[in-house]
């Protein structure tokens, strides 16, 4: 029996990386997929290779820091597949820049992105998790928001506060059977590091990893996959980090 048949998920951010290993795992394990991606080329390229491994999936173009993007983004998910179960708040951006450097756009449109983006989503899904009395919100954070990040407060700030919104969260719809936790991913394979490290830096960092690797996506999907399945049915208002040891809670 697969883990999540019969359930449908939404992934935001889910059209390369850390979000696309989680809704194609999500896929196999049965579920119906929502591929909510800020570019549509990408959304409907997982989208595809969902379907091709036999899968279910809707690509759906969403910008996830705005408010009528998101409520489509529910609206579409509740057209296809009548429900949402699972809600994957994935979507995030990390450029650089000190805070002397910092200015407001950019302050701006890193939290409207991780955070408020985090509470559109998790706003939007809840009414019908609280109708149905159940359900999964699992959110990205980053050891940078327990750790703080080298010029990167606005990221720091975001990801650190998706922790206590997670808690909050969690507290409000326990009594509804929705839990709500957090995958806190190391270091890991994808586009987003490159961003601000070379090649280099970027395998170097193993050095610093008990476990001698960094994160592969599929790492955290198997977590996202753990946290969405009745396995973790009694677990909410957690950070589940998943970095090979680097940081130890
Ligand atoms: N890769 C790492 O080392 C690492 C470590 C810790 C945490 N994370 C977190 O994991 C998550 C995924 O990271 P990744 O490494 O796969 O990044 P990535 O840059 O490879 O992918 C992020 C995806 O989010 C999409 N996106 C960006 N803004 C969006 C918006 N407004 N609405 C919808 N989609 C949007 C992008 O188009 C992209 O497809 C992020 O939240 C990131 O902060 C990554």
């Amino acid at each position: 029996m697969r883990r999540l048949e019969g359930r449908t998920a939404i992934v935001t951010g889910s059209g390369q990386g850390i979000g696309e290993a989680i809704a194609m795992a999500m896929a196999e394990e049965g579920a119906g997929v929502v591929v909510a991606e800020l570019r549509e080329e990408t959304a409907d390229a997982v989208r595809r290779k969902i379907e091709e491994g036999g899968g279910t999936a809707l690509a759906h173009a969403t910008d996830v820091s705005q408010e009528p993007s998101v409520d489509a983004m529910v609206q579409a998910c509740l057209e296809r597949f009548g429900k949402v179960d699972i809600l994957v708040n994935n979507a995030g951006i990390y450029p650089t820049s000190t805070v002397a450097d910092m200015d407001e756009d950019e302050w701006e449109r890193v939290i409207g992105t991780n955070l408020f983006g985090t509470f559109l989503c998790s706003r939007a899904v809840t009414p019908h998790m609280l109708q149905q009395q159940g359900g999964r919100i699992i959110s990205i954070t980053s050891g940078r928001g327990l750790q703080g990040a080298d010029n990167g407060a606005h990221y720091a700030s975001s990801k650190g506060g998706i922790i206590g919104f997670t808690k909050s969260l969690a507290r409000e719809l326990a009594p509804a059977g929705v839990a709500v936790n957090c995958i806190c991913p190391g270091v890991s394979d994808t586009a987003q590091p490159r961003g601000h490290r070379t090649e280099e830096e970027l395998y170097a960092s193993a050095a610093r990893i008990p476990l001698g690797r960094i994160g592969q996506p599929a790492d955290m999907a198997r977590a996202a996959v753990f946290l969405a399945s009745d396995r973790a049915k009694f677990v909410t208002g957690q950070t589940l980090v998943v970095n090979g040891g680097a940081i130890m809670q």
